[in-house]
C-alpha cells in the first residue's frame, strides 16, 4: 500500500511552473507538496494541504526540484591533480592530459571503479544532484568503452558513449574512428542512452567536423540520443553541428560567434555550460548572459571529471554562474534543474509539477539565493522520502 506524505513548513518552494507566478522559477511562498508512491501528487498553500499518512515540516525552508546534472564523466580511476597545479602555474590545457585518465582507468578492476564512482554519486547525492547523465570516454577500446558504460548502468539510465573522446596513443585516426563508428559502438549502444563526441579541430587529440559528423551519424543510425562536446577550447564547428543534427545539448560552449547563437536560438539544442572547467583552466566564462538574452535554453553541470573539472557540487556551479556569468540566481537555479532536464530530454524532472518525480532538494536556507549568496557552505541536501511500504 502506498503511503502520502506531507511536505509542510516551506518558505519558498521552486516549481519551475511558470503558471504560478508568471517566472520561469514558479515560487510559492508558505507552501506544502504531497508525495505519493514516489511522485509529486499535491502542491499549493499549506493551509489548503490535504490531509497525509506522515509529515515533513522542513521548519521554514526553500525547497527547490532535485538538481539535474546533465554532463559528467564520473567513472574513471587516477588523479591530475597535478596536472592542475602546472595549469595554475601558467599551462594551457588542450585535452592531452585524458591519456593519463585512460591509462589509470584501464589499469582499475571493475570494483574500484564501481567504489570511485558510488563515492562521487554520493558527493553528488548530498549536495542535491538527483538525476546524473555519465559519459564513458576513458577507457577507448572496445572492452574498456563497454565496462565503463556497465559500471555507470548501474548508478543512470542517462549514460552516455564517449569512445570519440580523443584518439588514444598508437592508433591512427580513420582506423580508430572506424572503430568507434563500428564495432565499439555496437559493444556499446545496448549500455548507452546517448552518444557525445569531443568537437575540436584546433586539438591534436579529439575530433574535426567531419569525424564527428560520422560518429553522430553512425550513433544516429543505432538509435543513440546525440550531444556533443563544442567549442570548449576556441570557436569550431561544434556548435553549428550540434544543431544541425538536432543534437539534445552542446555542451561547454565558451568560444560562440554570432552565428553560433544565432543557430543556438533557431533550434532545440540546449547549451549547457560547464563553469567548473573555466574556473580550473583558468579560461574565459561563455557569454552566459548571450545565449539568455538571445532565447537560448541554457543548462548548467558540473562536468565533474579529473582533468577539467573535478566538482560533483550543482550549488558551486550555480554560485559561479551567478558570480562569473552574471546569470541571476533564477537564471542559474532554472538552468541546473529545468535547463538540465530539457538537455536530457527529461519531463519527469527538473520542476515540480503534479505527476513529476519527487526530488526535492532543501536549502538550510529560506530562499534560493542563498545558493549563490553562501557559495561553499553546504546548505542543499536531496530529502530523502523513503516511503515505508507496508
Ligand atoms: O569535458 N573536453 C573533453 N572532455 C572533458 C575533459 C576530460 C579530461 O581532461 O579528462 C571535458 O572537459
Ligand atoms: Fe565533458
Amino acid at each position: 500500500m502506498s503511503v502520502s506524505i506531507l511536505v509542510n513548513g516551506i518558505a519558498e518552494l521552486v516549481t519551475n511552473d511558470p503558471e504560478v507566478d508568471g517566472t520561469p522559477l514558479g515560487i510559492r511562498t508558505d507552501a506544502a507538496v504531497v508525495v505519493e508512491d514516489g511522485t509529486i501528487a499535491w502542491v499549493g498553500r499549506a493551509g489548503d494541504a490535504p490531509a497525509a499518512d506522515e509529515v515533513r515540516d522542513v521548519g521554514g525552508r526553500a525547497v527547490l526540484p532535485g538538481f539535474v546534472d546533465s554532463h559528467t564523466h564520473a567513472v574513471f580511476a587516477g588523479d591530475r591533480a597535478a596536472e592542475f597545479a602546472a595549469r595554475l602555474a601558467g599551462a594551457c590545457y588542450d585535452g592531452g592530459g585524458i591519456g593519463s585518465t585512460v591509462d589509470a582507468t584501464r589499469a582499475a578492476s571493475d570494483d574500484e571503479l564501481r567504489r570511485g564512482l558510488a563515492v562521487r554519486i554520493e558527493e553528488m547525492r548530498a549536495q542535491g544532484t538527483t538525476t546524473v547523465e555519465v559519459k564513458s570516454g576513458y577507457g577507448l577500446t572496445v572492452a574498456d568503452e563497454q565496462r565503463l558504460l556497465r559500471v555507470a548502468r548501474t548508478v543512470t539510465d542517462e549514460t552516455t558513449f564517449l569512445g570519440a573522446h580523443v584518439v588514444p596513443a598508437g592508433s591512427a585516426r580513420a582506423d580508430y574512428l572506424a572503430l568507434v563508428t563500428g564495432e565499439m559502438l555496437e559493444a556499446c549502444a545496448p549500455y548507452a542512452r546517448w552518444v557525445d563526441v569531443f568537437c575540436e579541430p584546433g586539438s591534436a587529440h579529439a575530433f574535426d567536423a567531419d569525424e564527428a559528423r560520422a560518429v553522430l551519424s553512425a550513433g544516429r543510425e543505432r538509435g543513440l540520443g546525440l550531444r556533443v562536446h563544442g567549442n570548449q577550447l576556441g570557436p569550431g564547428p561544434g556548435v553549428q553541428l550540434a544543431v544541425e543534427f538536432g543534437a539534445a545539448s552542446v555542451d561547454h560552449c565558451t568560444y560562440l560567434d554570432d552565428a553560433d547563437v544565432d543557430a543556438l536560438a533557431s533550434g532545440d539544442t540546449v547549451a549547457t555550460l560547464l563553469p567548473g572547467v573555466e574556473f580550473s583552466t583558468r579560461s574565459p566564462y561563455p557569454d552566459a548572459r548571450r545565449l539568455l538574452d538571445t532565447g537560448v535554453t541554457v543548462a548548467l553541470a558540473t562536468d565533474c571529471n579529473p582533468g577539467t573539472s573535478y566538482t560533483s557540487s550543482m550549488p558551486f556551479v550555480i554560485a559561479m554562474a551567478v558570480r562569473e556569468m552574471h546569470m541571476t540566481p533564477a537564471q542559474a537555479v532554472h538552468a541546473a534543474t529545468a535547463g538540465g532536464a530539457q538537455a536530457l530530454r527529461r519531463t519527469d524532472v527538473g520542476h515540480l509539477r503534479l505527476g513529476a518525480r519527487a526530488d526535492l532538494v532543501v536549502l538550510d536556507a529560506p530562499s534560493h539565493l542563498h545558493l549563490a549568496y553562501r557559495p561553499g557552505v553546504p546548505i542543499a541536501h536531496t530529502l530523502e522520502l523513503a516511503a515505508r511500504v507496508s
